[in-house]
């Protein structure tokens, strides 16, 4: 792994591994709410991409998967092999135990750079699932398609919900308002914590992330072998960032859904 990618993704996760413990806080409910083969905490308009997918039986890889409940809901639809992968060590503690709370004990979580994956998973999954909150701790998005590709079987499907980047040029505020170029790609620091529940501030380590353009992520797909299958821009609030635009006349995108397919040699 390149050191600078080290640096900060390491750095980063650091930040993480302190928010499992203020994420748990805010939902105490959900170790219950897994137990029900009924449960499912995706976003609707990710939902939607999903039940347009016949998963039945098939492998899914979710990559930054948190604590698993997305992962949760998609094996209570029907999927097969299901591994999740994330950096922080603490939120695969958890994943493991809402997985042993669920129907699912058989849900595998383990822990990993994504940077720096073995490559005995490589071309072992049918789906590669990326949802909300993910592509802008990734100092590299070029590499980051080329990862979730290669853990693709030739053919193998990627579903993305993802936090809209023309997002990223907003500061939180009431209301919130433009404040940022979109093309400043360089690395944000910020210490404040990472409770996007309540929004509460903490002592945290510091954390990195990244503007990727709209045209950065595209690009980024097709050089990882990807065809575009489906995208859908959303007006939805996702990922609890400047909320209230979703209210405002004037609203930008704020989320996308998307379908890649890998190319099969
Ligand atoms: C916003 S959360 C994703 C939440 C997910 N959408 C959900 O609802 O469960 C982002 C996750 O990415 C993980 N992450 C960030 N950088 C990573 C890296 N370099 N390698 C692996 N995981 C990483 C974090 O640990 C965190 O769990």
């Amino acid at each position: 792994m390149e050191q600078k990618i080290r640096f900060y993704t390491e750095q980063t996760l650091k930040s993480w591994d302190q928010a499992a413990e203020v994420h748990e806080r805010r939902n105490p409910e959900l170790i219950n709410r897994v137990s029900e083969n009924t449960y499912n905490g995706l976003e609707p308009d990710f939902n939607r991409l999903m039940d347009s997918q016949d998963i039945t039986g098939k492998s899914v890889v979710q990559v930054c998967c948190n604590n698993g409940k997305d992962l949760i809901s998609i094996k209570n639809k029907g999927a097969g092999y299901c591994l999740g992968i994330d950096g922080s060590r603490k939120f695969v503690e958890q994943a493991r135990a809402l997985a042993n709370a669920s129907p699912h004990s058989d849900l595998q979580f383990e822990h990993h750079n994504i940077y720096a994956l073995p490559d005995s998973y490589n071309n072992t999954f049918d789906f590669a699932v990326v949802t909300v909150g993910v592509l802008a701790w990734m100092p590299r998005v070029k590499e980051f398609f080329s990862i979730v590709s290669a853990l693709l079987k030739p053919g193998g499907i990627l579903l993305m919900e993802e936090i809209h980047p023309v997002l990223n040029m907003y500061e939180e505020g009431t209301p919130s308002s433009l404040a940022y170029s979109y093309f400043d790609r360089s690395a944000q620091r910020e210490e404040g914590g990472l409770d996007y529940f309540a929004g509460e501030k903490y002592e945290s380590a510091e954390n990195y992330c990244f503007q990727h353009t709209f045209s950065d992520i595209l690009m980024a797909a097709i050089s990882a072998d990807f065809s575009l299958q489906y995208i859908e821009e959303l007006p939805a609030n996702v990922g609890n960032y400047c909320a209230d635009l979703e209210e405002t006349p004037a609203n930008p995108p704020l989320a996308f859904i998307a379908k890649w397919k890998k190319a099969h040699e």
